[in-house]
């Protein structure tokens, strides 16, 4: 593990060629950004003044932890979205439309003071969100301050939606990035990964700022672990004679439409445990109340394992209802205690209630399975220790935290079965991609016999064909982070 000490200091690059961001660019890669630059042109009568493009993600390790104060290990992802953009000095609007038709055009007014909708759930939500963090950010800074310009977008996808690799965040980084470099504006990284964090969650989800940060700051060639509050990140190299591979399950979990019941149920869970914890721990109200993480706790008590202690010890097992949270924490009406209204929709919808101790020691278990798996990448271990790690993680998604469905339980084992060295569901989970560990030399065999055990049948029955195989199980290494393109020429 490298300190690259300063890289939340440094700005998004600007460059002037595909190579500068991918390397070497395939001649599909050259084509699709000829393609977006024609449908800019079509649409708005111009070429566009450049492009903006941030990765998706794969978590190899950390899940459900970032908003809890805890670090995570992901990388970017050769997955991104690109967004071509222009002002446009007369419409005063903005004007977002997709190279895929499938995505419906939307335009929308200046102002950066407008809400997003998230009753639609437009896939444009993501576009306004990074639209807004922009000016909150300046607004927040005490900047300079800058008049809203009516702006052209053109968008063009590759991470799949709903596939747990962070298509929304690359959309939110990208669109932020745009709109920034259309004002003249150049934040650094760190703000960059913090403002993002904060604005995607106009779109209905308490995420943490783990896709953000990854998306804005990864490098190609090494994954990072990525600490919070502040946004810092370390270089973590990963064992040289493996490869990720990633598999999507085809279950697909969009985390915006099922948040109440799911992702931010989950936040507000860990939440509730932490107050709980706390008022047995002996805060007063004002203590509780404040109460925001259960890293909060650790903190409290001094160390991770007297936090697990108390957690074995404080809280039971199976669900609290909300009298009994409400008995506990002395607090009236602790409905009040959460001002967002995400977090309001949870608590008023909640009809099975609570889980406090599973939820809680996942957290603490897997953020414990963060550092051992970094460690163990700098102390270059046999590999196969990480995947120990990662099987871990995948039990207490699974078991303890419930984020797991049937289909990536089986894609999972489908991957052991195979000679992957581990496997473990990536991202928010409930669908969506499962990551695995293998050896260099059996890639080839654990792509080809995944592709039998867990894909066959599904080509069979019609839920994908055999040229979507390349899209749904690939091996994947580490790649650039998000960058701003100006050039006209794609050869
Ligand atoms: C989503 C969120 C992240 C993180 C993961 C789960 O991707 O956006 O912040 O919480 O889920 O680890």
């Amino acid at each position: 593990m490298v300190a690259t000490a300063g890289a939340p200091d440094v700005h998004v690059p600007v460059v002037s060629s595909l190579d500068d961001v991918y390397g070497s660019p395939t001649e599909e890669t050259r084509e699709r950004y000829r393609a977006l630059a024609d449908a800019f042109e079509r649409a708005y009568g111009r070429a566009p003044s450049g492009f903006a493009r941030a990765p998706g993600r794969v978590n190899l390790i950390g899940e459900h932890i970032d908003y809890e104060g805890y670090s995570v290990l992901p990388m970017a992802i050769g997955l991104d979205a690109v967004v071509a953009y222009g002002v446009n000095e007369t419409s005063g609007k903005i004007r977002v439309g997709n190279a895929n038709p499938e995505y419906t055009e939307k335009t929308f007014e200046t102002s950066p003071g407008q809400d997003v909708d998230t009753s639609s759930l437009h896939w444009t939500n993501y576009v306004m969100c990074g639209y807004k963090g922009v000016f909150d950010f300046l607004e927040e800074s005490g900047g300079k301050s800058v008049e809203p310009v009516g702006l052209d977008l053109m968008i063009d996808g590759t991470v799949p939606t709903g596939s747990g690799l962070s298509s929304s965040s690359a959309l939110c980084c990208a669109s932020a990035l745009a709109v920034m470099s259309a004002h003249g504006l150049s934040f650094t990284k760190g703000e960059i990964a913090d403002f993002t964090c904060k604005c995607e969650r106009y779109s209905g989800t308490q995420s943490g700022g783990m896709d953000q940060a990854i998306s804005i700051m990864g490098e190609a060639g090494v994954a990072k672990l990525v600490d919070f509050n502040p946004i810092q990140t370390n270089d973590v190299y990963l064992p040289e004679n493996c490869a990720f591979v990633i598999g999507n399950c085809l279950a697909v979990s969009n985390k915006a439409e099922t948040a109440h019941e799911r992702y931010n149920l989950r936040v507000v869970e860990c939440r509730l445990a932490a107050m709980v914890l706390g008022r047995k721990l002996g805060m007063s109200d004002e203590e509780v109340v404040e109460t925001q993480t259960l890293q909060d706790i650790e903190k409290r008590v001094g160390n991770m394992s007297s936090a697990k202690a108390a957690a074995e010890e404080y809280l039971h097992d199976g669900y609290y209802d909300a009298r009994e949270i409400e008995e506990i924490i002395g607090v009236d009406a602790f409905l009040d205690v959460f001002s967002s209204p995400a977090s309001k929709a949870v608590l008023n919808h909640n009809v099975t209630g609570y889980k406090l101790l599973s939820r809680t020691l996942h957290v603490y278990s897997e953020a414990g399975r963060v550092h051992l798996f970094a460690a163990a990448c700098a102390m270059k271990v046999d590999p196969a220790e990480l995947g120990v790690y990662m099987n871990g993680s995948h039990e207490s998604c699974r078991a303890l935290y419930e984020c797991s469905c049937p289909e990536l339980d089986e894609l999972v084992d489908a991957f052991r079965a195979a000679g992957a060295l581990g496997a473990r569901l990536t991202g928010a989970g409930w669908g969506g991609c499962a990551v695995a560990l293998v050896s260099m030399d059996k890639v080839q065999d654990v792509l080809s016999q995944v592709g039998k055990t867990y894909y066959a049948s599904r080509i069979a029955n019609g839920v994908i064909t055999e040229d979507d195989m390349s899209a749904v199980l690939f091996a994947t290494l580490p790649s650039n982070g998000a960058v701003v393109l100006k050039t006209t020429s794609f050869d």
